[in-house]
């Protein structure tokens, strides 16, 4: 029994992995093991050897399973050990981008715009696309029979017959939220509002719904010295280059006295566009004084406050920016554009960190 005792304990201690430990179990527990067999020679002793050699297989059977299980623990222990050893992962790197899906130029345009504006004190304000027809044209100084309202070419929506309330339209530009964000918040007032706006219009740089953004600002001392300033960065940090010519072109807007047309100073090579050098002009902005009777129609007294505002054409930007040739692309939905052109999702523009990178 002592030989089988030391045996087995042997073989158990230099057990390597479980295979071999339940091998050794059979061998010596099983069944049909040695100490079963050792068992079944009792009945062929004598009463007072059985006494003796009874107790003692009994013993070494729970010697030799506890063993068993012992050494099973700690081969699973180090088999975990093992595993937490091989199988770590740094929880603090940051996540992956899956280039499932990307920013659209319009939307990384816009994100880019609105932080340049925020560094320059503009907050953000939003109006309805479906809008009642006198905040798109009335209150902005185009009344019924200006032709200034033909040349927008609004999509009318359509009222049921017999009511003859006046019609609600698909705003044609962002410039009714200058209204509805002076009767919200009075003045002075400093607001950005980007958004979609249609027209009935479909060529290589035009589509039935586009993309602007209105500036507005007013208080009691604003001129069109402040216009061409804000304006001057902006562009600068657009299209991040240092050094930009922008000409301003007298204008008409039935919403603005005076108005001005703004161009950027830019060069063609090759059909290559570069902003800031060379000697064409590519008009980007509509601007200029906001007209009394606008102001008044935001519900603020003209003879106390004035101010400046202007339209950009926010696809147009992205355009230049990014040399995309055809503005009608842009809402195809097509994937391969989208990932051609679109923007890692993880990348949020700011002016510190660097707006497009
Ligand atoms: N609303 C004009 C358009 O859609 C753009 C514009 C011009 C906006 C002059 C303005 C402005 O705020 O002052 O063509």
């Amino acid at each position: 029994m002592d030989d089988l005792k030391a045996k087995y304990l042997g073989q158990i201690a230099d057990a390597g992995d479980e295979n071999a430990l339940e091998a050794i179990r059979v061998a010596a527990v099983g069944k049909k093991g040695e100490v079963a067999l050792k068992m079944r020679e009792l009945g062929k002793m004598t009463p007072e050897e059985r006494q003796v050699a009874g107790p003692a297989l009994n013993a070494l059977k729970d010697e030799i399973n506890s063993a068993l299980s012992a050494k099973k623990a700690a081969l699973a222990d180090a088999a975990l050990d093992e595993r937490l050893r091989t199988e770590w992962l740094d929880v603090t790197l940051p996540t992956r981008a899956r280039r499932q899906g990307s920013i659209h130029p319009v939307s990384q345009a816009t994100e880019e715009l609105t932080a340049i504006f925020a560094e320059l004190g503009f907050s953000v304000a939003e109006g309805p696309r479906i809008e009642d027809d006198w905040y798109n044209f009335d209150a902005l100084n185009i009344p019924g029979h200006h032709p200034a309202r033909a040349e927008m070419d609004t999509f009318y929506m359509h009222r049921a017959e017999g009511d003859n309330r006046p019609p609600h339209v698909l705003r044609t530009h962002t410039s009714p939220v200058q209204i509805r964000s002076m009767e919200k918040q009075g003045a002075p007032i400093r607001v950005i509002c980007p958004g979609g706006v249609y027209r009935a219009d479909y060529d290589q740089t035009h589509t039935p719904m586009f993309h602007q953004v209105e500036g507005l600002a007013i208080d009691q001392d604003i001129s069109m010295a402040n216009l061409k300033w804000v304006l001057e960065e902006f562009v600068k940090a657009f299209f991040e280059v240092d050094d930009v010519e922008l000409r301003f072109r007298a204008s008409h807007f039935p919403f603005t006295e005076p108005s001005a047309e703004v161009d950027i100073r830019c060069s063609w090579d090759n059909g290559q566009l570069k902003i800031g050098e060379g000697d064409d002009w590519m008009e980007i902005l509509g601007s200029g004084m906001v007209h009394p009777k606008v102001i008044a129609a935001g519900g603020i007294d003209p003879d106390v406050y004035q101010g400046f505002a202007f339209g950009i054409g926010i696809d147009r930007l992205a355009m230049l920016k990014y040399g995309i040739p055809d503005l009608r692309a842009f809402f195809d939905s097509d994937l391969r554009w989208l990932r051609h052109y679109g923007f890692a999702a993880l990348d949020m523009p700011n002016l510190h960190g660097g707006l497009s990178r």
